[in-house]
């Protein structure tokens, strides 16, 4: 995919509003000129966050984390560059243009917004039948006594889906919609494109990570039928990809670096009800490795909500061992036999929820007291059994630590020895296990931790002239990259160069050409520490003197290093010609001396 031009980043990060976006995500409040809030990308009760309007930068005193608009909206949202440049873009009317070729954007898959642009518009439909319309007032007052409140029936936009299973369809035509267009849409029964595929039904509309309607769930109310009907898999809808209310969740998963998965959506309401808004659904299919890939960015726990039931407990152990194998700590939430989130806040309160989730047990206690209830563990026999379905839980941790421990637990519940388990356990290959999944796991990742930046001389220099980037079309004209010894700090004056050239030279342009790890929180950290606003001028000019004299010391050792790998010269022409250099250095350094007390 081509590269956007450096013209449309400046222009993004130009008509980006900081505050405003910053704003979406967590409070801010004005101190100054600048404003702080507490920190959307940690959990804190006292702001650390600050944001510096006019720089449109951002940095945390409490995690470090910082950058400008872009940066911002890539760690938020956990997207590239290009998708946080093009959605910037997008909500402020930019026009993206890439660099080299006349390239266009690709065509929008113009079908793909169409739908859901019906799902929203159905979704808001159903959502006016259930709290403006008579026809939805016993649905209604349905959801009331299940405790939910005005509130929740808001933020979830729960709806009603009229009982006259020929008035969808009649609606939507008067709107202009196509019958080809319908037929697709999955609103509607497929043998019978006149009748709507929710009748009668509480509905749940179902989101993407964006907050756009892409399905529903119905719950039955009245009547026969299913409990909850669900939308067909659609080009916009794909279950294994998605999760029930993550876009409402999202932020609290992210402070909370926790997520708690749940099975229906009345689960999901219950939680958020309660206040524990970091809970979310599966979508009928276990957890998968889409949805791990989803929801890892923002967690270090997850907290397995299923039912107690068979297949709630099949989904539990499939779910740990997905989760293990992408390094995530799991808790199970355990609720009385035949009790969900629902019933507990509806017949015993918030705090009795809320309890329920402060003791959820550590996965690896819950697997062994589960197999101790599903084996005779004082044979010979049912220990091995319990063992050998104990494997693929060990199989899928990450590191040799846990692999370990959790083996010694193992040992320590069946009354095991730890030589005979080890045993068994490297051999396991040849034993068939009864927990499934024991596909061989795909070497994953270890994220390598970042090192810090130490800031040297040059990269301090750089980052002032980043802080005050009006005085780079004067500075480029004193010094070039070939002046700069530190790599990452001559790759930032390439980047400023480059951004000149093409006429665009602002924080983001520039910090969108260094690829280095790191670098944009360390300059950004550095920008808004306020270091450099004092006495600006000053300190670059003094800063440039310096580098300028260190870079031509390197050329004159580099140059008479090279002299004396000469043989050929004598001792005496040697000589001369290192004074030479000198000389003609010297009177380099006192220009250059001069040329800065003129300015
Ligand atoms: P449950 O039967 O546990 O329902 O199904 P629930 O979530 O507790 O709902 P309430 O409290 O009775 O209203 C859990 C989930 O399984 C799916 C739905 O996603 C539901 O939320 N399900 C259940 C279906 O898809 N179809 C069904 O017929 C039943
Ligand atoms: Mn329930």
């Amino acid at each position: 995919m081509p590269k956007i031009a450096s013209a449309t980043i400046d222009e993004v990060n130009n008509r980006t509003d900081i505050v405003a976006l910053v704003n979406e995500y967590t409070r801010l409040d004005r101190r100054g000129s600048d404003w702080w809030g507490c920190c959307p990308f940690h959990n804190e009760k006292t702001p650390s966050f600050h944001v510096l309007p006019d720089r449109k930068m951002y940095h945390c005193f409490g995690c470090g984390e910082g950058g400008g608009v872009i940066k911002f909206l890539m760690e938020m949202e956990k997207i590239s560059f290009t998708e946080a440049v093009i959605s910037l873009a997008k909500k402020n009317g930019v026009e993206v243009i890439y660099e080299g070729s006349n390239y266009q954007e690709p065509e929008k898959n113009n079908t793909k917004d169409l739908y859901i642009e019906l799902y929203t518009r159905v979704s808001g439909t159903y959502h006016f039948f259930l709290t403006q319309s008579e026809l939805g007032s016993f649905a209604k007052s349905y959801i009331v006594k299940r405790g939910i409140s005005e509130e929740i029936i808001e933020k979830f936009e729960l709806g009603y889906a009229p009982s006259d299973k020929y008035w969808l369809k009649k609606f939507l035509k008067e709107k202009k919609y196509s019958d080809e267009f319908l037929k697709e849409s999955g609103l509607f029964s497929n043998n019978y494109p006149d009748i709507s595929f929710f009748i009668d039904r509480l509905t749940f509309p179902i989101a993407n990570r964006k907050g756009q309607v892409i399905g529903f769930g119905g719950r039955l109310l009245r009547g026969d039928g299913p409990k909850y009907l669900n939308s067909r898999e659609s080009e916009i809808y794909r279950k294994r990809e998605n999760l029930y209310a993550f876009h409402l969740a999202k932020q609290h998963i992210r402070q909370k670096k926790a997520i708690i998965l749940c099975e229906g959506y009345m689960d999901v309401i219950a939680y958020h009800q309660a206040g524990i808004q970091n809970a979310v659904a599966l979508l009928g299919t276990a957890l998968t490795e889409e949805q791990v890939k989803l929801i890892q960015p923002f967690i270090e726990t997850i907290f397995l909500s299923l039912d107690s039931d068979n297949a709630g407990v099949q989904a539990t152990l499939k779910s740990i061992i997905v989760c293990r194998k992408a390094d995530i700590t799991v808790k199970v939430i355990s609720f009385k036999e035949g009790k969900d989130p629902a019933d507990i806040l509806l017949n015993n309160g918030v705090e009795a929820l809320t309890r329920c989730v402060d003791s959820a047990i550590i996965d690896v206690d819950y697997l062994l007291s589960f197999l101790a209830k599903e084996y005779n563990t004082d044979t010979p026999e049912g220990k091995t059994k319990a063992a050998l379905s104990f494997f693929p839980y060990v199989e899928a941790l990450k590191s040799d630590i846990q692999k370990e421990t959790s083996l010694e637990k193992l040992c320590q519940t069946f009354s095991l020895k730890p030589e005979a388990v080890k045993k068994d356990f490297n051999n396991r290959g040849l034993y068939k296990s009864s927990i499934q999944n024991d596909k061989q796991s795909k070497t994953q990742q270890v994220p390598v931790k970042k090192e810090k930046i130490k800031p040297n001389v040059e990269l301090r220099a750089i980052i002032a002239v980043i802080a005050n980037i009006d005085c780079f079309p004067k500075i480029r004209t004193k010094i070039n990259a070939e002046d700069f010894e530190d790599a990452m700090a001559r790759d930032m004056f390439i980047a400023l160069e480059d951004c000149y050239r093409e006429g665009a030279v602002s924080f983001e342009s520039v910090m969108s050409k260094c690829s280095s790890d790191g670098i944009h929180q360390f300059v950004a950290e550095y920008i808004t520490n306020g270091e450099f606003s004092i006495n600006t001028e000053k300190t670059i000019e003094d800063i440039i003197v310096l580098l300028k004299r260190n870079s031509l010391e390197r050329k004159r050792d580099r140059l008479t290093n090279q002299i004396r790998q000469f043989t050929v010269v004598t001792l005496e022409d040697q000589k001369q010609l290192e004074s030479m250099i000198s000389e003609k250095m010297n009177i380099d350094f006192e220009l250059l001396q001069k040329k800065d007390a003129n300015g």
